[in-house]
C-alpha cells in the first residue's frame, strides 16, 4: 500500500530514495517523507500531497547524507497531513521508523507509552508507536531493540529503521504480508517495497521473507529468521526491463499497458501453448486423480481479479464441469466456506500482495485446501504461499487501474479450463482446439479495438459530463459490464453502476430516466433478443442508449441511439476484446475530466491492509 525505500552506502541518500520513491509512487500517495542520518544527527522532511511538494522541500543541499529511509504514504489510521506522514520519530529524534502495513494493537502500547513512561504522541497514526517502541527498547543496539518491539506488535508490517546512535545501517523487518526487498549494488545497500524502486541499480535482489529481519549496510544485505539465525539466500533475478516500468512515451501508465495488451496477451500464450497447441501445464501438479477427487473450486480475488474469476467460473464449469464458487477475498474467510482436501482454490492477483487475498488463501491452506494462484508478480507473497502458481506474465503494472493484468488472467483462466476439462476427459481435444485458436486470435482482435478508438473517443467526447452511467448485459457479458463500470469509477469518480440485465427489473429500473447513459452489452449471441428487450425498457423510460455489438451481429444497434462495434469473435472470446474498448472509454473520459488516471484519489495499487 504505502512505498518504503532506504539506502545505506557511501553516495547521496536523498538522491536515491526521492528516486525510488518516484517508481512506488503508485502504491500510495498522499503525503512523503525522508529520513537522513549523518554523522550522527537524524533529520527528518514530510510533506502533505504529492512527492513533488516533498521534493519542493528538501532542495537544499544540506539535507542529505549516506544512509537513510523514505516513504510514500496511502493513509489508512489519520488524515494525509504532514504530521501523519512517514517517517516517525522518536520523542528524542535518534530513532525513525517507516512502516507499510497496519498495527492493530496499537491503541494498547499508545495507552501503554503514553500512561508508563510519559509519551507525547504528534500523529494520528498507528505507526508513530513503534518509533516509541523501539525507542524503548533500545540500549546499544538497533537490531535487538526492532526484535523486541516487533515482538510487541500485532497486525501486517514491513518496517524499515534507522538510527542516529546506530547510523551505518538500516534495520527492517517484514511480518504477516506486506513485502520487502533488499539488494546490495555498487552505489551501496537498497531495501524497498518493490522491485521498481531498485531496478536502476540491480536486477538481483532478496526477497525479505515473512518474519525475516534484513540489515542492509553499504557493504551488503544480511537475513535472519525469527530467531536471529543468519539466513543464506540466494538472489532472485528480475528479468523484465527498467523501460517496462516507465511511460515511453505514453502520456500516462494506464494508456501505456492498455496499448500492452497484445503483447501481454501473446508472452502469457506463449509460455504456456505449444506451437502445435498443447497446453503446458503439467508442472501445475493437477494431476488427472486430483482432479476427479477435486469436489469444488473456490476461487478467490478482489476488484478486477474477481471480475475475471467471474469469467474463470463459467469457463472451468463449462469445459471441466467441476462446480465453482467465486468469492471476494475480504468475504471468503468469515463466511465458514466448506472446505475439505478435495477442495481446490484458486486465488487471482495481479500484485500478489493483496492482503485480503493472502488471508484467504492462508485459511484456505489450514483447512486443508490445496491452492493454485494466478499471479502477475513473480516472487510475491501469494505465489509463494500456493502449491502451485500460473503466471501472468503481463510485465509490471503501474496504473492503479488494472488492465493487462485482467486481460492475461482471462486467458490464463481460459488455459486452465481447457487443461482442466482435457484431462477430466469432459472437453474434446477439437473442442480445446477452437478455443485455443480463438484466443491466439485475441491479439489482432485487441489490435483492432485500439486502432478504430474514433468511436470511442467520439462517445467519451458526448457523454463524459454524464452523472450516472449504466453497464448491463447478460452471460459472459455481466462480468464485463462490472469490471467496465470499476474501471470508470475508479478513474473518472462517476457514479457507475454494473447489472445482469434480466435484473434490471426487479429493483434497479426505478433509477433510469432520461440522464441516464446506459451501455447496452450485446455480445452474447444467444441472448441478443432478451437484450433488446431490455433495450426497449431502456429507451421507454428515455435513457440514452448506447449498444455494444459484434460487428457481425448489429442487429441491437438499430433500437439502440448508437452503437459501437467489437470485431468479430466467438462469444467466449468477447469479454476478452470488449474490455479494452471500455478501458479506453473509461480512459478518454477521465482525460477529458482532468483525472489523476493514473493515481486515482483515495486508491493505491497495491492494498496490502485489510
Ligand atoms: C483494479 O483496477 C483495481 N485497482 C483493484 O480492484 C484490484 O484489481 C484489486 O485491488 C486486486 O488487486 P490484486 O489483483 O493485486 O490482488
Amino acid at each position: 500500500m504505502c512505498g518504503i525505500v532506504g539506502y545505506a552506502g557511501e553516495g547521496s541518500a536523498k538522491a536515491m530514495i526521492v528516486s525510488g520513491l518516484r517508481s512506488l509512487e503508485y502504491r500510495g500517495y498522499d503525503s512523503s517523507g525522508i529520513a537522513i542520518v549523518k554523522r550522527g544527527r537524524l533529520t527528518v522532511r514530510k510533506e502533505s500531497g504529492k512527492l513533488k511538494a516533498l521534493e519542493a522541500r528538501i532542495t537544499d543541499p544540506d539535507f542529505d547524507g549516506p544512509v537513510g529511509i523514505g516513504h510514500t504514504r496511502w493513509a489508512t489510521h489519520g488524515a494525509p497531513t504532514r504530521e501523519n506522514a512517514h517517517p516517525h520519530v522518536s520523542a528524542d529524534g535518534r530513532i525513525a521508523i517507516v512502516h507499510n502495513g497496519i498495527i492493530e494493537n496499537y491503541m494498547d502500547i499508545k495507552a501503554e507509552l503514553i500512561r508508563d513512561h510519559g509519551v507525547e504522541f504528534v500523529s494520528e497514526t498507528d505507526s508513530e508507536v513503534i518509533a516509541h517502541l523501539i525507542r524503548l527498547y533500545f540500549e546499544d543496539d538497533l537490531v535487538l531493540a526492532v526484535r523486541k518491539a516487533a515482538d510487541r506488535l500485532h497486525g501486517s508490517y514491513a518496517l524499515a529503521v534507522v538510527c542516529a546512535d546506530d547510523p551505518d545501517r538500516i534495520v527492517a523487518i517484514r511480518r504477516n504480508a506486506a513485502p520487502l526487498i533488499a539488494a546490495h549494488c555498487e552505489e551501496g545497500g537498497l531495501i524497498a517495497s518493490d522491485i521498481p524502486a531498485l531496478l536502476p541499480y540491480t536486477r538481483d535482489v532478496y526477497i525479505v521473507e515473512d518474519g525475516e529481519l534484513a540489515i542492509v549496510t553499504k557493504q551488503g544485505v544480511e537475513l535472519y529468521d525469527e530467531d536471529g539465525t543468519r539466513m543464506k539466500r540466494t538472489r532472485t533475478h528480475i528479468d523484465w526491463d527498467i523501460a517496462a516500468a516507465e511511460k515511453v512515451g505514453y502520456d500516462h501508465f494506464m494508456q501505456k499497458e492498455i496499448y500492452e495488451q497484445p503483447a501481454a496477451i501473446r508472452e502469457t500464450l506463449a509460455r504456456r501453448l505449444s506451437k502445435d497447441g498443447r497446453i503446458l501445464l503439467d508442472d501445475l501438479g493437477l494431476t488427472k486423480e486430483e482432479l476427479g477427487q477435486t469436489d469444488r473450486i473456490y476461487i478467490v480475488a478482489c476488484g478486477t481479479a474477481y471480475h475475471a474469476g467471474l469469467l474463470g467460473k463459467t469457463m472451468i464449469e463449462r469445459y471441466a464441469k467441476i462446480p465453482v464458487e467465486v468469492d471476494r477475498s475480504s468475504e471468503f474467510r468469515y463466511r465458514e466456506p466448506l472446505i475439505t482436501d478435495q477442495t481446490l482454490v484458486i486465488c487471482i492477483s495481479q500484485s500478489g500482495e493483496t492482503t485480503d487475498t493472502l488471508e484467504a488463501l492462508r485459511d484456505a491452506k489450514r483447512r486443508g485446501a490445496r491452492v493454485l494462484s494466478v499471479v502477475n508478480v513473480v516472487g510475491s507473497s501469494i505465489a509463494r504461499a500456493s502449491d502451485h502458481v500460473f503466471y501472468t506474465w503481463a510485465g509490471p503494472e503501474i496504473a492503479v487501474a488494472s488492465t493487462k493484468a485482467y486481460t492475461t488472467q482471462l486467458v490464463s483462466l481460459y488455459l486452465i479450463a481447457l487443461y482442466m476439462g482435457l484431462m477430466c476427459k469432459t472437453t474434446t481435444k477439437d473442442e480445446a482446439a477452437v478455443l485455443i485458436e480463438g484466443l491466439r486470435g485475441t491479439p489482432a482482435l485487441i489490435q483492432e479495438v485500439l486502432d478504430g478508438q474514433d468511436k470511442i473517443v467520439e462517445l467519451a467526447k458526448q457523454h463524459y459530463k454524464k452523472e450516472k452511467i449504466f453497464f448491463a448485459g447478460r452471460g459472459m457479458d455481466v462480468a464485463t459490464a462490472e469490471e467496465a463500470s470499476l474501471k470508470l469509477k475508479e478513474i473518472t469518480y462517476i457514479n457507475s453502476f454494473a447489472i445482469a440485465a434480466g435484473e434490471l427489473k426487479h429493483g434497479t429500473i426505478a433509477l433510469i430516466t432520461k440522464d441516464v447513459f446506459f451501455f447496452a452489452l450485446a455480445t452474447q449471441t444467444k441472448l441478443y433478443d432478451k437484450m433488446l428487450s431490455n433495450v426497449k425498457e431502456m429507451k421507454a423510460r428515455q435513457a440514452q442508449v448506447v449498444a455494444l455489438c459484434k460487428v457481425s451481429d448489429p442487429r441491437l444497434s438499430e433500437a439502440a441511439d448508437d452503437a459501437a462495434f467489437i470485431p468479430d469473435c466467438s462469444d467466449e472470446i468477447a469479454p476478452v476484446v470488449a474490455i479494452v474498448f471500455f478501458q479506453l472509454f473509461a480512459y478518454h473520459v477521465a482525460r477529458l475530466r482532468g483525472r489523476e488516471i493514473d493515481q486515482p484519489r483515495n486508491l493505491a495499487k497495491s492494498v496490502t491492509v485489510e
